[in-house]
């Protein structure tokens, strides 16, 4: 109680106090962003049918990476985009039993570095490299078969037929596939690593394995209040140090 009291009185402090900063340093308003560039969750959002790969696309980051790439080269991208069918026919819990990291490879997966048009997977070379990295077996290789007009993809976990073109603008293609790509080295069972550095620590039960903050849908209230008193500290500290400095 004593905390959160705190935590408050001292947000409303801070709150006061950037307020004088930035009026009495009269920042210049910043300029609207400029038009154009490409936003991978407006298309998806568009096509409709992609709200778990958009939810993971925000939570992981990995949507703004994909924005910055695209305008920061002139590759190109190309994403596999599971529909939401696909991700609900995982087994249940698959996406909470990852870490934050794995959620961000299992994302990275479904993204090769370059713009392809269905014509052009034809003469990809297997595995193709994906931006989750090493393509190695047990690793994160992806390989694309092609006969016509039809292209497959398999990691060794899933195969599946590549589906129809979402959106293309020879910078960013996006295909529609109808089941997630389990990359091996997230979902493939390990031989028992000789070191005793405890790779993956499997989550057994959800209270045994202790949540980190960042975990998502999983944090408790009662925690989120006791991080909070925690960060109320946190802000107070801050708070004495930015008078400090500016008064
Ligand atoms: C991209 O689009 C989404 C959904 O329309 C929006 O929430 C987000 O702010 C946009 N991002 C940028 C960088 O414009
Ligand atoms: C996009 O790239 C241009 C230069 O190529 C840069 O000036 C601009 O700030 C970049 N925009 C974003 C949103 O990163
Ligand atoms: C793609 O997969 C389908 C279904 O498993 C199969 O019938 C077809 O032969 C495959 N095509 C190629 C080019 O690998
Ligand atoms: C991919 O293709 C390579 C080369 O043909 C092969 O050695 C490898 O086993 C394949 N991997 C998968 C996951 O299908
Ligand atoms: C995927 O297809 C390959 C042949 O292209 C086959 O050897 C393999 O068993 C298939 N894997 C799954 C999980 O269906
Ligand atoms: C949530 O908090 C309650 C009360 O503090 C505790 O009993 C429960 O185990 C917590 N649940 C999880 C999922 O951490």
């Amino acid at each position: 109680m004593i905390k959160q009291s705190l935590f408050s009185l001292s947000t409303l402090l801070l709150v006061l106090f950037l307020f004088h900063c930035t009026t009495t340093s009269a920042q210049p308003a910043q300029a609207p962003a400029p038009p154009g560039p490409t936003n991978v969750t407006k298309i998806l959002e568009k096509a409709g049918q992609f709200t778990v790969l958009i939810r993971l696309l925000k939570s992981t980051k990995v949507g703004d990476q994909i924005n910055q790439q695209l305008n920061d080269s002139n590759n190109g991208l190309t994403l596999f985009a599971p529909t939401d069918n696909a991700f609900s026919s995982l087994k249940s819990g698959t996406l909470n039993a990852l870490t934050d990291q794995q959620k961000v490879q299992l994302i990275q997966f479904h993204i090769l570095p370059n713009f392809l048009s269905l014509t052009n997977f034809q003469t990809v070379s297997n595995p193709v490299r994906t931006q989750a990295g090493d393509t190695g077996p047990g690793e994160f290789p992806l390989n694309v078969t092609t006969s016509g007009n039809q292209v497959n993809v398999s990691s060794g976990l899933v195969n599946t037929t590549v589906g129809g073109s979402v959106y293309s603008d020879n910078q960013l293609a996006v295909y529609q596939v109808d089941s997630v790509l389990l990359p091996q080295d997230i979902f493939a069972p390990k031989p028992p690593a000789p070191a005793p550095a405890p790779a993956q620590p499997k989550a057994k039960t959800k209270k045994k394995t202790a949540d980190s903050p960042a975990a998502d849908a999983t944090d408790n209230e009662s925690g989120a209040l006791s991080l909070t008193a925690r960060n109320g500290m946190l802000v107070s500290i801050g708070f004495a140090v930015i008078a400090a400095l500016c008064l």
